[in-house]
């Protein structure tokens, strides 16, 4: 069934050095020291007041090189079947990404967030910036599933790199 009346717009893009799936960080913070920035466009830039004081941002992107996707996965940290909603794979029914990045500046006139940590291949389409907020949102001490045993994998490698 097909969502009625949705209503996304791609709000900018990631400017990243990434341009294959293979290598790129599989979290943000496996690619902390690379220069990154998300690019917002004109008509949104006003959107960008007072974001410079949040050190963090989660940034929302349409994966938009992920083709296809099965409901049991190897993800990049194990080598056993998981069910993909236990997993960050790439390759989903809707890939939305969530990447939760350091912010390193704003320059609101032009539209440029300088970001520490990315794991978003260049020009990937952004659809939302939402500032993240400790209070809410870090809960240290909740079970982390599969990956309490996973194996610590820093990129990307080729497992989700298909294009059936
Ligand atoms: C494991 S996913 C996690 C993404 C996000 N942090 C999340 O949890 O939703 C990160 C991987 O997605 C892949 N990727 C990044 N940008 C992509 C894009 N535009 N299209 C398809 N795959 C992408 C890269 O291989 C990267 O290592």
């Amino acid at each position: 069934m097909l969502v009625e009346n949705t209503r996304l717009v791609q709000i900018g893009r990631a400017v990243t050095p990434y341009t294959q799936q293979k290598g790129t960080p599989i979290q943000p913070w496996r690619g902390e020291s690379v220069e990154a920035h998300i690019e917002i466009y004109p008509e949104f830039r006003d959107g960008l007041n007072d974001l410079e004081r949040f050190d963090r941002i989660w940034v929302l992107s349409l994966l938009h090189e992920s083709t296809g996707f099965e409901m049991r996965v190897i993800p990049y940290r194990d080598t056993l079947l998981r069910g993909l909603f236990a997993t960050r794979s790439p390759r989903r029914p809707n890939p939305i990404g969530m990447s939760l990045v350091t912010v390193d500046s704003v320059d609101i006139e032009k539209g440029i967030i300088r970001v520490q940590g990315i794991d978003l291949l260049n020009n990937t389409p952004i659809i939302d910036i939402k500032p993240y907020v400790p209070q809410f949102e870090s809960i240290p001490d909740s079970a982390s599933g599969w990956l309490e045993n996973g194996n610590d994998t820093r990129v990307a490698d080729d497992r989700f790199d298909k294009t059936d």
